[in-house]
Formats: structure tokens, C-alpha cells, sequence
């Protein structure tokens, strides 16, 4: 063989392996890097959790907003709730007071719901006098009826048998009748007023006291029936049940007269 075949053959040996290296360093280079021939409508995508986080974090993110948004009304509302309750139960006061006032006065085209406590009682619950025909047949023509406008301060201010708020609640629902011309009011003894009305009632009666200092009012201040009870308590021993509900069903027997006339 001679030197230039030789080194021909040589150079030849070195492409043909330069050559094939190549090739094999371009294929071992490219084809991991290379994405998979696949269309790109058909080509798998980022996985959900890659493609959600985004979303994910931009609802948590309203929704943080949302919770400090609410959060902040809940010490407005909840500071503002005391004086809202006593606002409410004033008005809810003033409105029975409105409705008592109705049911007192006589009935009239003005006030077709009026059930005549004036009549007897005063327009202004000041006192005054009716007919009556006592139960042993005599006529009285001027029977005393008491004023309303101080009955809070019970024995203090001329009303021997009020001693607590309860027992104006049971005179007007039992009445005093046959003994003296007062009327029973309440359905459950057979007068035409429901357990509200006569709780209106009572709300207006409390509303318009006057001359009752607030240590004798009997209505308003519970330590006032302790004071106002004690110097009585010899003298009339009827028993007041404490704070019995309205509807207390204890005196079947004393039956009211069945014809209460309200519209004098
Ligand atoms: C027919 C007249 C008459 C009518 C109508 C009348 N009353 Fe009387 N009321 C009397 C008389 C009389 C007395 C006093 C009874 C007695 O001597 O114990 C009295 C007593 C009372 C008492 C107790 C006062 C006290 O000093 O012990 C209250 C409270 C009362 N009435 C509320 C009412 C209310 C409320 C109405 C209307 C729903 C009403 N009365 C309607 C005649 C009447």
C-alpha cells in the first residue's frame, strides 16, 4: 500500500466516523429536547393543578376581601344593637300607649274603639262619678268613681287596693262588680277586651301618672310595692301572686256580672 492510500484511507476513516458521530451526537442531542409530533390541538396540556392555581388564588384572594369586608360591619351593627333595642321597645311603648289612649276614651266616629273608660273615669283620667244600682236594688246616682291619673302610687295617693302593677291589671280584667260599678274587661272573665289591649291599657295608665314621685310609683319601681305594701299589709290581706302572668285563672268563683257596658 502506498503512503497516499494509506493516508486516504485514513482521512476516509476519520469522516466516515466523524460522519457517523455526528449523526449520533445530533440525534442523542435533539430528540429529547424534541416535543413529540403531536398536533397541537391533541397535545396533552399543563396539568389542572398548574392551569387552576391562578384561579384558585384569585378566588381566595375575593374571598379574603369579602370575609374583612363583612367583618368589619359585624362591630358597627353589634355596638349599634343596645341603643337599637331600647329604640324599639320605646316605640313599641309609645305605640301601645297610642292605642290605649284609643281604647279608653269613648267610643265615637273619631274613635270607633273606644271603650269608655272616661265615661266613668274622666276624659283625662282624673275621677268622677257614674249611676249605679247597688246590689240590694238602690239607686246611686253619683257613685264616686277614682281618678287613673295617680292610681301608680297605690295606697299613697288614695287607692287602698293597688299595691303592685298587677293589681291594676286585675281590676280591669276582673272588674269589682257586684259591690261597685267597675266593669270586667278582659275576655277571660267575660268583658270584650284581649290580654294586649289591656296591657295597652295599663301602658297608657302608667304614661300619664302625675303627682307620683318615682319612690312610691308602684308601676314603675318594685321596691315602691314593698313601701307602698307594708303599712297595708294588716289591713287588706288579699294575696297579689307576685309577677303572675295576665292570663292567671285563680278566682273562678267570684263570677263578674256577665253584661259589662262599656260605652257608658
Ligand atoms: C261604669 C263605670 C266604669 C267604667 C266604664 C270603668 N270603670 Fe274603672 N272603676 C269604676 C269604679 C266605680 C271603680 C272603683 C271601684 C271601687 O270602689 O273599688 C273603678 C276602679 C278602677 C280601677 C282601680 C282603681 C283603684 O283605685 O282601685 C282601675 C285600674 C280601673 N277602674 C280601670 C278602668 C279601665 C281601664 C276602664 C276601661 C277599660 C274602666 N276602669 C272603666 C268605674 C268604671
Amino acid at each position: 500500500m502506498s503512503l497516499p492510500l494509506l493516508v486516504g484511507l485514513a482521512l476516509a476513516g476519520l469522516a466516515l466516523v466523524a460522519f457517523f458521530g455526528a449523526v449520533l451526537w445530533i440525534n442523542l442531542r435533539r430528540r429529547p429536547a424534541r416535543p413529540p409530533e403531536i398536533p397541537a390541538g391533541m397535545r396533552p396540556g399543563p396539568a389542572d393543578e398548574v392551569l387552576e392555581r391562578g384561579l384558585f388564588e384569585r378566588l381566595l384572594g375575593w374571598n379574603v376581601l369579602f370575609v374583612l369586608f363583612f367583618a368589619a360591619w359585624i362591630p358597627a351593627l353589634w355596638l349599634r344593637e343596645p341603643s337599637q333595642n331600647v329604640a324599639d321597645d320605646l316605640d313599641l311603648v309609645s305605640r301601645a300607649v297610642d292605642r290605649g289612649r284609643q281604647w279608653f276614651l269613648p267610643s265615637s266616629p273619631e274613635n270607633p274603639f273606644g271603650y269608655g273608660c272616661a265615661n266613668c273615669h274622666g276624659m283625662n283620667a282624673e275621677g268622677g262619678t257614674t249611676r249605679f244600682t247597688a246590689p240590694d236594688g238602690e239607686l246611686v246616682p253619683n257613685y264616686p268613681v277614682p281618678p287613673l291619673n295617680n292610681v301608680c302610687g297605690g295606697p299613697n295617693t288614695g287607692h287602698p287596693q293597688i299595691k303592685s302593677i298587677e293589681d291594676i291589671r286585675t281590676t280591669i280584667m276582673e272588674g269589682r262588680q257586684p259591690e261597685t260599678p267597675m266593669p270586667s274587661w278582659s275576655v277571660r272573665f267575660e268583658g270584650p277586651m284581649s290580654d294586649q289591649q289591656i296591657e295597652d291599657l295599663i301602658r297608657y295608665l302608667v304614661s300619664i301618672q302625675q303627682g307620683v314621685p318615682d319612690d312610691q310609683n308602684v308601676c314603675t319601681n318594685p321596691s315602691a310595692v314593698v313601701a307602698a305594701a307594708t303599712p297595708e299589709a294588716g289591713a287588706s290581706p288579699t294575696p297579689t301572686g307576685g309577677e303572675a302572668s295576665p292570663g292567671a285563672e285563680e278566682s273562678p268563683a267570684e263570677s263578674p256580672s256577665p253584661t259589662p257596658t262599656p260605652t257608658g
